[in-house]
């Protein structure tokens, strides 16, 4: 059943080899004053930061270089909103993976905004005002050059928010997979878990489709198998292309268009390990995945599983619903861990001791508790799965 949405991106995608060429016309519709945004360095060793800088000769260039991983609002987001203040900055163009986006959606409205920014982050103000964004996204994974969202840390507070507003829609999206041949084998796993994560939170949800499952089915199949070509042949263009159109999509809501929402409970409990322990996004996902679905497995969901086990894993039909729905469970695990993901919390530094306090959190900060989500968990299941995950 397709139930009732609203569907719009405004985004305008440019994917494949050699895009660029277009962005000086690209940028020059939305003025000269151009915030570069990037992080530690990678798009200087892959050339693609002198590449931007001799397509932009006719602009006036402020840079942000040093965004981390996990964008941090402060000095990030506070320094990059300043900057767009003192030079009147027209456009913002992000060169790199999803924290420097993130991180420039939020300058994007921080900088349109006279009070203090982490209260549009933490929902407590809507923005009202924007800068445009253009975006040359360098790892396939968080999808956030399709999607209206950004991720915030604020170490000062241990909080790693999740924000949401149409004004943060990138305008374009530069996609050119080549740009991802450089991307670590880590960073490579952890995108497409990061990604095949995103498809799982649309799946696990009620009411679904026979459409919508099949295209999600579809991205998870095909991000599997590209992810194992990529990591053996790094530059292998067919792979990175596959990994770069799928993640972009799968973060966006338009594989579950008409379904129901899940809440996204897996990434509400990994925001909380990251923003207590700055760990990789994508691998937290991984470690929890085959957990999360241990715990809200019951007659009640044993349907999603069993439709996985058939239509992804192609297991055989005469297996018990609850024997299929362990099979998959374990296919997951060993998945992530064939693709090199050490399927352990405590292999990434986190630590036990803190378990209680992130579950307050979550729930205090990004609840997981709801009735209309799809498996509600409370403190005792949260507590279990992070448990269950060190
Ligand atoms: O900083 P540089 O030097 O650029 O290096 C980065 C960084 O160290 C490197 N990298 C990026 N492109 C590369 C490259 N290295 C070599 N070659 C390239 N082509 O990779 C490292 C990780 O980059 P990062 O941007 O942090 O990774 P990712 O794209 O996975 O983004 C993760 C962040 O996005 C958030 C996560 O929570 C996390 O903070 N998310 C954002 C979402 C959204 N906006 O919709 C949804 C996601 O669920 C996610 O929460
Ligand atoms: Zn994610």
């Amino acid at each position: 059943m397709i139930d009732n949405f609203t569907y719009n991106t405004p985004t305008k995608l440019i994917f494949g080899k050699g895009v660029i060429k277009d962005l000086p016309k690209v940028l020059a519709g939305f003025g000269k004053n151009v915030l570069l945004t990037y992080g530690g360095g990678s798009i200087k060793k892959m050339g693609l930061y002198d590449k931007v800088k001799s397509l932009l000769k006719g602009f006036n260039i402020v840079e942000l270089s040093g965004i981390e991983p996990n964008p941090k609002y402060d000095p990030s987001v506070i320094t990059g909103a300043k900057l767009c203040k003192e030079n009147n900055i027209d456009v913002i163009l992000a060169v790199g993976g999803g924290s420097v986006l993130d991180c420039s959606k939020a300058i994007s409205v921080c900088a349109k905004f006279s009070g203090e920014g982490w209260d549009l982050i933490s929902g407590k103000v809507k923005a009202k005002e924007s800068i445009p964004i253009v975006d040359i996204i360098t790892l396939a994974a968080t999808g956030s050059e399709y999607d209206m969202g950004c991720v915030i840390s604020n170490t000062a507070i241990n909080d790693k928010r999740g924000y949401l507003d149409e004004l943060m829609f990138p305008a374009v999206s530069f996609l050119d997979p080549e740009y991802t041949y450089s991307v670590s084998k880590w960073q490579t796993a952890c995108g497409t878990a990061d990604a095949m994560n995103h498809v799982l939170e649309q799946f696990f949800a009620t009411p679904n489709s026979q459409f919508n499952d099949g295209v999600m089915i579809s991205a998870l199949k095909s991000l599997m198998a590209n992810v194992k070509v990529a990591l053996d042949k790094p530059d292998d263009y067919s792979a990175r292309s596959e990994l770069m159109y799928i993640c972009t999509l799968a973060c966006n809501g338009i594989m579950s268009n008409g379904a129901g929402y899940s809440g996204w409970p897996m990434h509400s409990i990994e925001h909380a390990l990251s923003a207590y322990f700055d760990i990789t996004h994508g691998a937290g996902l991984a470690i929890i995945t085959p957990r999360w679905m241990k715990e809200i497995l019951s007659e009640k969901t044993v349907e999603r599983f069993t439709t996985l086990g058939t239509l992804l894993f192609g297991f055989d039909k005469t297996l018990s619903d609850m024997e299929m729905a362990g099979k998959v469970i374990n296919a997951f695990y060993d998945f992530f861990e064939s693709i090199g993901i050490p399927m352990h919390l405590g292999a990434l530094g986190v630590k036990e001791d803190k378990i209680e306090e992130m579950a307050d959190h979550i729930l205090a900060n990004d609840s997981t508790n709801e009735p209309y989500m799809f498996a509600p968990l409370d403190k005792p299941a949260l507590i279990r799965i992070l448990k269950a995950s060190m």
